[in-house]
């Protein structure tokens, strides 16, 4: 059964399983979308968002909602990367949900892992975005073991605007799953800033799994730090957090 936990600007749904977090997440979605048809929405990759993209998709076939006219954002890219590479954020955002919905191909923007020069595409992307900040709707956050949203690795700030990282070593060891090698990982990317992530009216972050327990505390419970920088959505006006009982056990120990 679906637990809810409202603590003032954030509200927490633990669902039983992956499906049921899938279509809860979906819903949330789908409620904005349905408000905001127009409006700008900002997309995650990894594994967790995957199964509300499936059901974002199942809602389309079935006519119950239309993308013809949002923007979309992502949320990062590796750097550097080709497009074709099948570990990109380019192809993967095209195969699990883009291909497969009616988005405006004209109306995508990714950050381009294969710019020559990274500072300037990170210039040129957190000002597109800045461009439709006034209908900047909804981003879609997973959350990295390190407690990092986007690329935004433990450091000593919050970055405010799309930048330019060095990936961190655990990052770099969680994603080899997707690689042949942990040699092949890209050891950079190109993020949207916190204060980038910030700007959106509202957010929807998504965890599942024990692995996520731990961090998923900290970020709702504990100091606001940018050794995690999820924690910096204690501060936003309107988070939703979609959990599984596996993910969010440490924090109902706490509740
Ligand atoms: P995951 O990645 O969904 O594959 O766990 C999340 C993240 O690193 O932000």
């Amino acid at each position: 059964m679906t637990k809810q936990i409202n603590l003032d600007n954030i509200t927490i749904f633990v669902e039983d399983d992956l499906h049921s977090v899938a279509r809860r997440a979906a819903d949330v979605f789908a409620a904005v979308l349905t408000a905001a048809p127009a409006g700008t929405y900002g997309f995650a990759t990894g594994s967790t968002p995957v199964g509300m993209y499936q059901e974002l998709i199942a809602r389309y076939r079935a006519d119950e909602l239309d993308f013809g006219g949002i923007t979309a954002f992502n949320l990062d890219e590796y750097y550097p990367i080709a497009k074709s590479n099948d570990q990109s954020y380019e192809h993967f955002m095209k195969t699990q949900l883009f291909d497969h919905i009616n988005v405006s191909k004209d109306n995508i923007d990714i950050p381009n892992g294969e710019a020559i020069d990274p500072e300037a595409e990170c210039m040129r992307y957190e000002k597109a975005i800045r461009a439709n900040a006034n209908n900047f709707e909804l981003q879609v956050l997973g959350i990295g073991e390190n407690g990092h949203i986007g690329f935004n690795e433990p450091t000593d700030h919050f970055p405010a605007h799309t930048n330019y990282v060095e990936l961190d070593k655990s990052t770099i060891n969680a994603n080899a799953r997707f690689f042949d090698a942990v040699d092949d990982v890209p050891k950079h990317a190109l993020t949207m800033g916190v204060g980038t992530i910030m700007m959106a009216k509202r957010v929807l972050l998504v965890a599942t799994g024990f692995k996520k327990s731990d961090v998923i505390c900290q970020t709702l419970l504990g100091a606001i730090n940018p050794c995690i920088s999820a924690s910096a959505l204690q501060m936003h006006r309107d988070v939703t957090v979609v959990l599984d009982a596996d993910a969010a056990c440490a924090l109902l120990a706490q509740l």
